[in-house]
């Protein structure tokens, strides 16, 4: 088993014992796959907690890629860097300690992937302020959209009838995932 299975692995434990809401392994499976096809370079990630998921997706990069992870807890933030560090996986995983709609319109740089897993009532604003640092093809997943569609209801009517990108929604169990790309 790899450093980065073993964390991965050890996160999943503690999320049956603690409330802790990764992803989870099922729609992770999805996240990492739709990771691996699009072989982003640069990954936006809003919402790190402890860095499963930045692991998770970070496992399915080349070496020249780069995750920016933004996290508003500082205690979770220090734990994600601190578990991406025992990871040990190549591309570079930078995690940003603040609140994603102050920190995105600072970012200087363009992504072709990004999920969004933080505020749910907030995926549209997240999207809104990252939209024009996203390349034609960006690939945007948003964890959630089954079990939360009622508080993101407005995201999901943009990627879905605003006419610039194309969606689909992937039923997952109980919950789903929104995946989307932009035209
Ligand atoms: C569902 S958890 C993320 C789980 C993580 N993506 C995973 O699968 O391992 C949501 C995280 O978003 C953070 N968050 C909520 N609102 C935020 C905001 N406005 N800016 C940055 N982080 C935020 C929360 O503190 C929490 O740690």
């Amino acid at each position: 088993m790899s450093n980065a299975d073993q964390v991965l692995k050890e996160i999943e434990e503690k999320a049956e014992t603690e409330f802790l809401p990764i992803v989870g392994p099922e729609r992770g499976k999805i996240l990492a796959e739709e990771v691996r096809k699009a072989e982003p370079k640069r990954v936006l990630e809003v919402g790190t907690l402890i860095g499963y998921s930045a692991i998770l997706m970070g496992r399915k990069l080349s070496k020249k890629a780069r995750i920016i992870t933004i996290e508003n807890h500082a205690d979770e933030a220090k734990a994600a860097e601190e578990n991406i560090r025992r990871a040990n996986i190549s591309p570079k995983i930078q995690v940003i300690t603040g609140d994603a709609v102050q920190v995105i319109p600072e970012l200087r740089e363009n992504f072709d992937f990004v999920f969004i897993d933080a505020d749910k009532t907030q995926y549209f604003t997240y999207l809104r302020l990252a939209e024009d640092k996203l390349k034609k093809g960006t690939v945007i997943v948003a964890d959630n959209a089954g079990m939360f569609a009622r508080q993101m209801q407005d995201y999901l009517d943009y990627v879905r009838n605003s006419g610039k990108y194309t969606s689909r929604y992937v039923q997952v169990g109980d919950d789903g995932l929104e995946i989307s790309i932009k035209l």
